[in-house]
């Protein structure tokens, strides 16, 4: 019975104990597929670095789907190495979980068995036994390349934007500005600081905020976004920018609007260049505009003045009707006068260029100043090196000057300094980049200065404009600065001015200078015409000028023989080709144009005596290649005095 007992009770331990082992094993296993069914590579480390458990996903990791190699160390396995790692050069979490004996999380790149590079945030943890003795690394590796990407992806995006050099703001519902970039610092002063929060109003002008915002917001709440918009900023010195505008209207995943994004371009330099060109286009198509009104004008105001001349010469000394036929002649020399100006202006102006100093033209400017600016006006010259020289017409020069300075005096009711001066001045090519106009070389600077009234931004944009004046009716015709233009224009110069509101202005004057000549150019003296008795053909298709020459040549004792056009001419050359002595061609003439006429006339008597008449300048002529160069031309209006001078001088030329 006790041996029966005690056999039982063996074998009831027995059979406990093979429970607990059947327990313990269920629970291995157990562990041991939760560690191998764990979605995550898991690793454990003995402390020799041997690799003691790989999960699943720990063996697809390393090895694919090829058998995991046996004996497998963690540094030769994690990094590629021959030695264990010391910790420092790598920053291995296993060395270091195993140097502090604490949990340790890194992010790490791997190389997984493919060759693919993959982001792993590894954490490390020491193993402890029952007993608490040290075992090795438990590691549990995570995959985080996606989320990697996507943070790059983010911080590349971010990068761009922040280097971008447009500015880029965006804001809330209400308005409140909640991105910054440093294109915006740049380009308004603000630093993202100084500027998050606070609503976007106080970036545009007051009269703008409420029609700008309503109009914004409407396009992007009803399109998501617009392009090319133009606007303006204050910047926080006060500084108003021109912008141009992309913007969008950010949704989150409902669409729902949660915020309006915007990058806006500095076009300041872009409006510059627009405004100087519709400045340049608009002068442009006002001077074509005035010059062909003063063209057509010409030719009649040469009927009006040559028949009145002739008028005036064969009255007697005390005709009770000479003072009416005096008022027409100023009258219409005042109208001469005028068309002149406009035909400067444009560009339509003969230029009697020579080589000239520019200190005997402010020299000459300074007498008649003196006389004229009144005494409170004090007037200061500074003269330029002697010998400098620019190609001028000097009388056109002085005009230009007396123009400037006469607005220079009006500028200064209450008297001031008004300064004139010539220097050498070079204009490289960074001036010139800077102003957006001019040839790089040397050139004469001349520059008149006044301490008066100055002009607002409004008023200088137009004050060469014809017929601009701020001047009361009766006080100016607007024409003093537009006719500088055009004579500076003509010299191939150029004009610019700067002036603040009761600063005073100073304009400046670039003509290029030329290299200096001994010597001096002789005035041409003036003497009274004469008159012969020669034949002369007049070609000429306007009936008017054509009259009136005949009649003035006449008068003097010439016979004139008349051409109606081309075809006529040389009809009529035929018929007097003995007689004729000198001829006058109309260079512009219905059927065959003056040179035409020239040319087969030529064929017949090659030494035959020309002058060209034309409406036109010689410039024009000449570039339009109807005239060659060192032909004799004569510019209508033609006054009778220039015309007998010029007929007499080419009769008598040998
Ligand atoms: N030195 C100056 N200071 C201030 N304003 C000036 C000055 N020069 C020109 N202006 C402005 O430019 C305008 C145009 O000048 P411009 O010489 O073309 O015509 P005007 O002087 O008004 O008339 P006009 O010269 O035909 O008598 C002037 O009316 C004036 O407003
Ligand atoms: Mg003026």
């Amino acid at each position: 019975m006790a041996q029966g007992q005690r056999i039982s009770e063996l074998e009831l331990s027995e059979a406990r104990l093979k429970e607990t082992e059947k327990a313990l094993k269920e629970r291995q296993v157990f562990i041991e597929s939760i560690i191998e069914g764990i979605a995550e590579p898991v690793t454990v480390i003995n402390s020799n670095c041997e690799i003691t458990l790989l999960n699943k996903a720990a063996r697809q990791f390393l090895f694919g789907d090829a058998p995991p190699v046996k004996s497998l160390f963690c540094y030769a396995c994690h990094h590629g190495k021959e030695t264990r790692c010391d910790g420092i050069e790598i920053d291995c979490p296993t060395q270091i979980a195993c140097e502090s004996r604490q949990p340790v999380r890194v992010v790490h790149e791997h190389f997984r068995f493919d060759g693919e590079k993959r982001f792993l945030e590894i954490t490390s943890s020491p193993l402890w036994s029952k007993e608490g003795t040290f075992q090795g690394i438990i590691e549990i590796a995570r995959d985080i390349t996606a989320n990697k990407q996507a943070e790059e992806k983010i911080n590349s995006l971010a990068s761009i934007i922040e280097t971008l050099p447009d500015a880029l703001c965006s804001i809330d519902l209400e308005g409140n500005i909640i991105s910054w970039n440093e294109g915006a610092e740049q380009m308004l002063g603000y630093k993202i600081e100084e500027i998050m929060g606070k609503p976007i109003a106080m970036l545009i002008p007051e009269e703008l905020v409420q029609s700008e915002l309503d109009h914004c917001i409407n396009l992007l709440n009803t399109g998501g976004s617009f392009t090319g918009y133009e606007s303006v900023r204050i910047a926080k010195n006060g500084k108003i920018v021109p912008v141009e505008m992309t913007a969008v209207a950010i949704k989150d995943r409902q669409q729902k609007i949660v915020s309006y994004a915007s990058i806006m371009r500095d076009i300041s330099e872009r409006k510059k260049l627009e405004e100087q060109l519709l400045h340049a286009q608009k002068m442009e198509a006002v001077g074509q505009l005035a010059g062909g009104i003063a063209h057509d004008f010409n030719n009649i105001l040469s009927a009006i003045l040559g028949y009145a001349s002739i008028l005036q010469m064969k009255m007697k000394e005390d005709d009770p009707l000479r003072i009416n036929v005096e008022q027409i002649l100023t009258s219409s020399e005042n109208a001469a006068n005028l068309t002149k100006s406009l035909l400067t202006f444009s560009r339509k102006q003969v230029m009697n260029l020579r080589n000239v100093h520019i200190n005997d033209i402010i020299m000459r400017i300074e007498t008649l100043l003196l006389r004229t600016i009144g005494e409170d006006i004090e007037l200061k010259t500074i003269l330029a090196d002697t010998d400098l020289m620019v190609m001028a017409d000097s009388g056109q020069i002085e005009l230009v000057l007396m123009n400037l300075c006469t607005n220079a005096r009006d500028a200064m009711p209450n008297g001031g300094i008004l300064t004139i001066k010539a220097e050498r001045a070079a204009l490289g090519e960074e001036n010139i980049r800077a102003y957006s106009y001019g040839k790089p070389g040397d050139y004469a600077l001349i520059s008149v200065a006044d301490t008066g009234l100055g002009m607002d931004e409004k008023t200088r944009e137009r004050i060469f404009e014809p017929f601009f004046t701020t001047k009361g009716i009766g006080k100016g015709t607007g024409l003093g600065l537009s006719i500088v233009y055009g004579i500076i224009e003509q010299h191939d110069g150029y004009i610019n001015v700067y002036s603040e509101e009761r600063e005073g202005t100073t304009f400046k004057i670039y003509l290029p200078a030329v290299e200096s000549v001994s010597e001096r150019t002789r005035q041409s003296e003036i003497t009274a015409p004469k008159g012969g008795a020669e034949t002369i053909l007049v070609a000429e298709d306007d009936a008017g000028v054509r009259e009136l020459t005949k009649n003035v040549l006449e008068e003097f004792g010439y016979t004139v023989v008349e051409a109606v056009d081309g075809e006529d001419a040389i009809k009529a050359f035929i018929e007097n080709r003995d007689s004729i002595s000198l001829l006058i061609l109309d260079v512009l003439m219905p059927k065959k144009n003056g040179v035409e006429v020239y040319e087969e006339i030529m064929k017949i008597r090659p030494e035959m005596k020309t002058i060209f008449t034309s409406g036109y300048t010689k410039d024009l002529i000449f570039k339009k290649g109807i005239l060659e160069e060192g032909l004799n031309f004569l510019m209508k209006p033609i006054l009778p005095t220039e015309l007998l001078k010029k007929v007499r001088e080419e009769i008598d030329k040998k």
